[in-house]
């Protein structure tokens, strides 16, 4: 089995997939209501979080989704008792934090990235980490050199062994200066949680400010830690000697509530997604508004249809916070293959993001991925070294294909395609969805989609 067929099948078989195949009959537009729970990019972190503290810690609104199973591993592997305590809600008793047998980790590994934000959390309480090699999203080298030049800047000793890495912190970890190479996600979550209980004062240039981080600042800040969010991306981070538990109710999924947006408007359906809120989707908003594509907020989530009529172009550039989610990109461009003309796409974050467009290409789209970006006149953003552009020429009429799922976003891309094709679809390492979309299956089935899946 190669290793992503492998992945695919642990992904789903922790959170209870059967197979690893569904069958699609396309044309049916998606209708009805679902919700989305607690963001799997915060839920995971939080998780993570909680091994810094002195008292148990309660986390609501957890999704049931594979990487979230990969972390409760990685927790109760370092003697975290992990408990279940009401629906989507999980309760992390940290007392007695241990090392763990490498075995237990590794075996964990290859199926994501969050491995790598136990470092500081373990130099603090063991004194030493060793992280084994990280998998997640095949969506580009996705290095960690941000990572480990925090953390030796922090005063740990980074050595690469046959198993993984090995981290030790002889003289304890002091705050530093760190300024970041780009605006890093995980490389600001790094230094979070690495600070909070540092010697002394950090300053973190050129941070990350996703609305997750801010959403893990609140919690370290309710368990004690004192954080300054200062402007122009520098955040300060006074360490203190003791954190306690926290009791934090997730921030919602906004890539699962944009990939459902796009969903409905691709099948010219109309879904409600529970749970949305607009201040994080404000940016994906406007573009489903240009698009063509309506909405309603309520209190209780966000109405996401199509309002009849021809969707339209657009062009679009991914961006850190508070621009266009790189996440949102892979299932907007299925609606995209229906509008009238040409949407661009440019890809800013991630140097190969559109390896799923092959599949989109053999189901009938016209789009042309250019692998070292594009020039143009309407760019809001200067080119970047990472770049790479896709053209979507509308519209087009998408027949159904055997396609295999490659990577988490990129695979719900797919089931929307496969979904608005003409015929039938099978598609394959649907485990891969399950890393980040909770229970996609019945949420299919409650919006009335017509399929076939054994499990
Ligand atoms: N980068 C480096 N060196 C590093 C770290 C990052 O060069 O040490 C580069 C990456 O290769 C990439 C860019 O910096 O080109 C941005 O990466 P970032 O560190 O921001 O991403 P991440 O923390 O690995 C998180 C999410 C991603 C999401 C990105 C961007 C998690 C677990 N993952 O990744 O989510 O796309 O931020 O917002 O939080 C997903 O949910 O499907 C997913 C891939």
């Amino acid at each position: 089995m190669n290793s992503l067929i492998q992945d695919a099948h642990k992904a789903g078989e922790r959170v209870g997939l059967k197979s690893d195949k569904i069958v699609i009959n396309g044309g049916k537009p998606l209708r009805g209501r679902i919700e989305v729970r607690g963001a799997k990019n915060l839920a995971t972190k939080a998780m993570v979080a909680a091994l810094l503290a002195e008292s148990p810690s309660v986390l609501k609104d957890v999704p049931d989704i594979s990487d979230v199973g990969v972390v409760t591993g990685m927790l109760e592997a370092y003697g975290v008792s992990v408990t279940k305590t009401a629906e989507g809600e999980l309760t992390f008793d940290p007392s007695n934090v241990e090392r763990a047998h490498f075995a237990k980790i590794d075996a964990l590994a290859g199926s994501s990235r969050i491995p790598i934000l136990f470092c500081g959390p373990l130099l603090h309480r063991l004194g030493e980490a060793l992280i084994p090699d990280l998998g997640g999203c095949r969506i580009g080298d996705r290095p960690i050199d941000f990572h480990m030049d925090a953390l030796r800047a922090f005063g740990a000793v980074v050595d690469k062994s046959y198993e993984g890495i090995r981290l030790t912190a002889p003289n304890g970890l002091t705050g530093a200066e760190i300024e970041l190479p780009y605006p890093s996600v995980g490389a600001t979550e790094q230094v979070l949680l690495t600070a909070v209980r540092a010697k002394g004062v950090t300053e973190l240039k050129n941070a990350a400010i996703e609305p997750e981080i801010m959403d893990l600042i609140a919690i370290l800040q309710k368990m004690g830690a004192i954080i300054n969010v200062e402007p122009n991306r520098v955040i300060f981070i006074e360490g203190v000697e003791k954190l306690e538990g926290y009791n934090h109710r997730a921030l919602f999924d906004r890539n699962e509530a944009a990939s459902w947006a796009s969903a409905a408007l691709a099948t010219e359906g109309d879904i409600f997604v529970g749970g949305a809120k607009q201040a994080e989707l404000m940016n994906f908003l406007n573009i489903f508004r240009k698009v063509g594509g309506a909405f309603d907020i309520h209190e209780d989530g966000i109405r996401f249809y199509h309002p009849g009529g021809d969707l339209k172009p657009v062009v679009v550039e991914t961006d850190v916070h508070p621009g266009f989610m790189t996440d949102w990109q892979q299932p907007l461009i299925v609606a995209l293959t229906k509008a009238q003309g040409i949407s661009v796409v440019h890809e800013t974050v991630y140097e190969n993001r559109f390896g799923f467009t092959d599949a989109l290409i053999e189901m009938g789209a016209d789009i042309v991925v250019h692998k070292d970006g594009l020039e143009s006149v309407t760019r809001r953003v200067p080119r970047r070294p990472l770049e790479q552009a896709a053209v979507i020429t509308g519209p087009t009429k998408l027949h159904g294909a055997d396609i295999r799922v490659p990577d988490l976003r990129g695979g719900f891309s797919h089931l929307i395609a496969a979904l608005t094709a003409e015929g039938q679809s099978t598609i394959s390492n649907v485990g891969i969805i399950s890393r980040g979309y909770e229970h996609f299956i019945d949420k299919l089935r409650a919006l009335g989609a017509d399929f076939v899946y054994e499990g």
